[in-house]
């Protein structure tokens, strides 16, 4: 039996949807009470992994790395001793390891790696969709401090495809580690374009003095400024990518990205 957690999430939903279309036979957990086993990782108690061959760990959320770890921890620690034998556990690219919320993931992977449990790492580009919503036009305009570099951002119906294509047959899987960034990678300038509105890229001083101003948890607003200080330096293009390795015909993250901005655009 597969389980997937984080099954109400906006990743994890079209992982179970996927999974659900081909037949195959899972469990969801959730901290929703409609899911199969409802589960939070901050309550020890409800990690019930009985039964469960596969566990589909979807990374738990935002919030401050000392929380994501303990989480996560438990979690790996709940599954070895319930009897699970293959975890697959949603990383972050090795592009996007300037940003804030890496090392938990980091962490995770080694904590996973060291586990004895048989693992598949699926180490997901930054969402098309995410970029898109931070780069979103204000006033007709782009002013997100982005730079000009490329960023290998990737579709998350994408890396739900990549993510059903391990669950179908997790053997095949085992002990992998792929990188699942975007294989168009897309500048701002680009979407600017697209979407037919100036780009004058903000200081990173401009941008750490607007998110001040927003109603943001503290740990937040440097996570959101590392995605820009990284993008400015021109680090989120991934050279390499083995989304085709499992998508045959990856999505156009820039189309993706686009729609994401029109949405969020104010
Ligand atoms: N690649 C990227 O661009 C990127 C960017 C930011 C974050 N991420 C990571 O990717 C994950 C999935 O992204 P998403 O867009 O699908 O996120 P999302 O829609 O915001 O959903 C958050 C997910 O975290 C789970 N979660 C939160 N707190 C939890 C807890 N205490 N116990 C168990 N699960 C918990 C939620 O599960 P339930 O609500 O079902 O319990 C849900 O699946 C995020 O959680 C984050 O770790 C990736």
């Amino acid at each position: 039996m597969i389980l997937i957690t984080g099954a109400s999430g906006q990743l994890a939903s079209l992982v179970v949807d996927r999974v659900r279309e081909a037949g195959l036979s899972i469990e969801t957990a959730s901290r929703s009470p409609d899911a199969d086993r409802p589960m939070n990782f901050d309550e020890p108690d409800t990690l019930d992994f009985a039964g469960i061959s596969t566990l589909f760990l979807l990374s738990a959320g935002y919030a401050e790395d000392d929380v994501v770890i303990r989480r996560h921890g438990r979690v790996i620690t709940a599954a070895l001793r319930q009897g699970v034998k293959h975890v697959v556990y949603t990383s972050l690219s090795a592009a996007s390891d300037h940003l804030g919320f890496a090392l938990a993931h980091r962490w995770t992977e080694r904590a996973l790696i060291e586990s004895g449990l048989t693992f598949t790492i699926l180490r997901n580009g930054l969402y098309a969709e995410l970029i898109g919503m931070l780069a979103a036009p204000r006033d007709g305009r782009i002013t997100v401090p982005f730079g000009t570099a490329p960023i290998a951002a990737v579709a998350r119906a994408d890396l739900a495809d990549a993510a059903f294509k391990v669950l179908s047959n997790p053997e095949a899987h085992a002990g992998v580690t792929y990188e699942l960034s975007g294989v168009a990678p897309f500048s701002v300038p680009e979407l600017a374009q697209r979407l037919d509105v100036s780009y004058e890229s903000s200081s990173l001083q401009y941008e750490r003095k607007r998110l001040s101003k927003l109603p943001l948890l503290p740990f937040q607003a440097p996570m959101l400024l590392s995605i820009s200080s990284t993008a400015m330096a021109g680090f989120l293009n991934c050279g390499v990518s083995d989304l085709e390795k499992l998508v045959s015909k990856p999505r156009d993250a820039l189309s993706v990205a686009c729609d994401a901005a029109r949405q969020h655009s104010s």
